[in-house]
């Protein structure tokens, strides 16, 4: 068993950072809170657990994380209700997911009692730094880099596990513009797309920027076989409504981030009543779709962006534009009941919430 005692640096009222004036301006991930909290796996186990004042890491240029990759993270929002509690959403299946990911990066799993006491001890001292207006949220980041010096291929026997916090509004800007990338890939079968892990994005950067040049907001993966089954988008998984029967692309394959919020929309849709596929779809029967009347919507779903509903899609050279570029009616349904129970509106059905403070 580890040692849960988590040391807390005793940061004087001098040296925090004044807050945020309006709420209005905090933008997506500015604005960082006073502290941080870390571990540090030497030798086998996780030690050193503290909370900080937040600083800048110092590393050997030849730290593994550096040059072969060995990053993974997690997104995870923490909600402030209306009556002054901080609320979790599914804390657990993000550390889960951590640990596959750190599984598949070759990096140690870390108990899921220590990312969780971490961050909820952190979360208790940052409260503060929650905004207040519904929509805004404190963002958390954990992370983990390797951190042992080494310039031979090979895994870090060494690893610094932190937590970041940011006060921030959503991602996204309120119906998106997607481009969908024919000639470039994100993932393919047996490579680490389900991974939550640094290479993954790195890689998408160069088609991101291509999109936004010609003014997208996000990139809509195809599958590297074929170039013709959806995967996700940027930062989200994607749904599809057709005639009121919604599909998402199904987990068996290892290439998309098996998402929290895609599951949890899942539920909620099969809870009012609605059938929701998991099928590989085509992107030609999206168009189709599209021109004949059958598919009525389509929104991305992830924890920085919430629900966000797609206006259009750019493929094969023409904007294909979905339901009048306007958020539709399950969309609209989904989003409110995913916020009510977020934010603690409502009761949750679904133990999915976690009262921090
Ligand atoms: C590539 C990718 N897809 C989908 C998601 C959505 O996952 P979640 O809903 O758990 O945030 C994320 C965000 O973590 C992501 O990075």
């Amino acid at each position: 068993m580890q040692n849960l005692q988590i040391s807390v640096e005793n940061i004087p009222d001098s040296e925090l950072k004044p807050k945020y004036k309006s709420e209005d301006n905090i933008g997506f991930g500015q604005i960082k809170t006073d502290r941080m909290f870390t571990a540090s796996y030497k030798e086998g186990s996780w030690q050193d657990l503290t909370i900080s004042k937040y600083a800048p890491i110092i590393l050997d240029p030849t730290a593994v994380c550096f040059h072969y990759g060995q990053t993974i993270f997690e997104g995870q929002k923490a909600f402030r209700t209306q009556d002054g509690h901080i609320n979790l959403f599914r804390p657990e299946e993000n550390a889960a997911r951590f640990n596959l990911s750190a599984k598949r990066m070759m990096m140690p799993e870390i108990d899921p009692e220590i990312y969780l006491s971490g961050l909820k001890k952190l979360l208790i001292l940052e409260k503060d730094w929650a905004p207040k207006s519904e929509g805004s949220t404190i963002y958390i980041r954990p992370a983990m880099i390797g951190t042992e010096p080494s310039i031979g291929l090979r895994a870090s026997n060494e690893y610094l596990f932190f937590i970041i916090l940011f006060p921030s509004k959503s991602y996204f800007p309120e119906i998106l513009k997607i481009y969908v990338s024919e000639q470039y890939i994100r993932a393919a079968p047996g490579g680490m797309g389900s991974a939550k892990t640094g290479g993954n994005y790195g890689g998408s950067l160069f088609v991101g920027q291509k999109a936004k040049d010609k003014g997208y907001d996000a990139v809509l993966w195809l599958d590297a076989i074929h170039r013709r089954y959806v995967e996700e988008v940027g930062a989200m998984n994607i749904f599809f409504v057709f005639n009121e029967e919604i599909y998402t692309t199904p987990l068996e394959s290892d290439t998309i981030v098996h998402g929290i919020t895609r599951d949890s929309a899942i539920k909620i849709f099969r809870d009012f009543g609605y059938t929701v596929r998991e099928e590989a779809l085509p992107i030609d029967k999206i168009i189709r779709g599209l021109k004949e009347g059958t598919l009525t919507e389509s929104f991305g779903t992830g924890t920085a962006a919430s629900i966000v509903p797609v206006g259009s899609l750019y493929y094969q050279e023409a904007d294909h534009i979905i339901n009048n570029f306007q958020i539709g009616t399950l969309t609209k349904k989904l989003t409110e009941r995913l916020l009510d129970i977020q934010y603690g509106n409502i009761e949750d059905p679904y133990g999915w919430i976690v009262r921090v403070v």
